[in-house]
């Protein structure tokens, strides 16, 4: 997502396996037995029937409850590709080289790689892409929204009913400078559709009250984000909400889990906004436990670029991400040229 919204040019993808463009992408026909389609890509297959997602590849075969699989797709969706790789769990995921994008299965999983049994394919990011909205369309029934917190959608379960295009098309929120600014992204309101969410009834909704000197009326501009985040339909979705060049703050609200575990590329921080996020932070590429951190309110904690980590929380809370989305950083680390850590002691 981060080098078109911060308007950056990208460099030529970085291809550190050396591996080529797959060009086999299909969607199959619809199943007799389940209503759903089935999909190709390269060498790997997906299907879905009534619990799980099915993928396969030359010599290897792996499930996920399709719930899970459903809540990672549409995130990976929607960031498309997000900054370095998205697994959806242990086994599956892709890697972004923006532009281009490996998809793998057990490539970020020590016993699949110690076994030689890892198995990495390369794909140009828009095709890839359009196969993975293919998918995430046909295989969400009606009632059902990936985005939503359990408890505030439907169930995924169960043989083809309808869809729910409104849900898994949505188009996430990219300031071009500040929510609220004259011509950007709009505040929240019950009139525009964004009802406070229960777990947020009690955060106060009063704006700041703007006093600009004559002359900068539509340079000067303040929102409450806690107000902007408590209307917030969606979880584990950072939006953009404001940038100088290529610092995102990246807000969203948090409530069960980060469908995803997100192995980083380059450093990103949290800022625990309010109430309560357990993060799980792995080894980015054997998945080897390193650490449990608890956030509170007010703490703020810095992801280093070699791990992973997938975040949990219970009350939906309020977290602000904040990512530096030059296109840079990935290789200058990968050459050992920029530290994993924003600071040593
Ligand atoms: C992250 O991977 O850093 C991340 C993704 C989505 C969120 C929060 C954090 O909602
Ligand atoms: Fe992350």
């Amino acid at each position: 997502m981060a080098m078109a919204e911060a308007g950056i040019e990208a460099p030529k993808p970085s291809n550190p396996r050396n591996l080529s463009l797959q060009t086999k992408l299909a969607i199959g026909p619809t199943s007799n037995r389940t209503g759903y389609k089935s999909f190709t890509a390269g060498d790997f297959e997906f299907r879905r029937d009534g619990y799980f997602a099915h993928i396969t590849w030359p010599n290897g075969r792996h499930q996920m409850p399709v719930d899970t699989f459903l809540r990672a797709l549409m995130r990976d969706v929607a960031w498309n590709f997000f900054y370095g790789t998205v697994n959806f769990d242990l086994v599956f995921g892709t890697t972004n080289y923006y532009g281009e994008v490996e998809m793998f299965a057990g490539a970020t999983n020590e016993a699949f790689v110690a076994a030689g049994r890892d198995f990495i394919q390369r794909f140009n990011s828009d095709e890839l892409m359009r196969i993975f909205k293919a998918m995430i369309g046909d295989w969400t029934n009606a009632g059902y929204d990936p985005f939503a917190a359990p408890m505030e959608t439907g169930a995924p379960w169960g043989t083809k009913s309808g869809s729910n295009d409104p849900a898994v098309t949505r188009v996430r929120v990219t300031a071009k400078r500040m929510v609220g600014l004259p011509g950007d992204v709009p505040r929240r309101t019950d009139k525009s559709g964004y009802p406070v969410n229960r777990m947020f009834a009690d955060v106060a909704q009063d704006e700041p009250q703007i006093e600009a000197e004559p002359g900068f009326e539509d340079e000067v501009a303040a929102f409450n984000l806690f107000a902007y985040l408590s209307r917030s339909d969606v979880t584990w979705n950072p939006s953009v909400c404001s940038i100088v060049r290529e610092s995102l703050f990246c807000p969203t609200s948090e409530e069960f889990t980060l469908p995803v575990e997100h192995g980083n590329d380059r450093v990103e921080w949290f800022v625990q906004l309010s109430d309560e996020i357990i993060w799980a932070i792995k080894d980015r590429d054997t998945g080897r436990y390193r650490a449990q951190v608890v956030c509170k309110a007010g703490d703020v904690c810095c992801m280093p670029a070699d791990i992973r980590h997938q975040g949990f929380s219970e009350k939906r809370s309020m977290l602000l991400v904040w990512e530096n989305a030059s296109s840079k950083i990935p290789e200058l680390i990968r050459q050992g040229r920029a530290p994993t850590v924003p600071v040593t002691f």
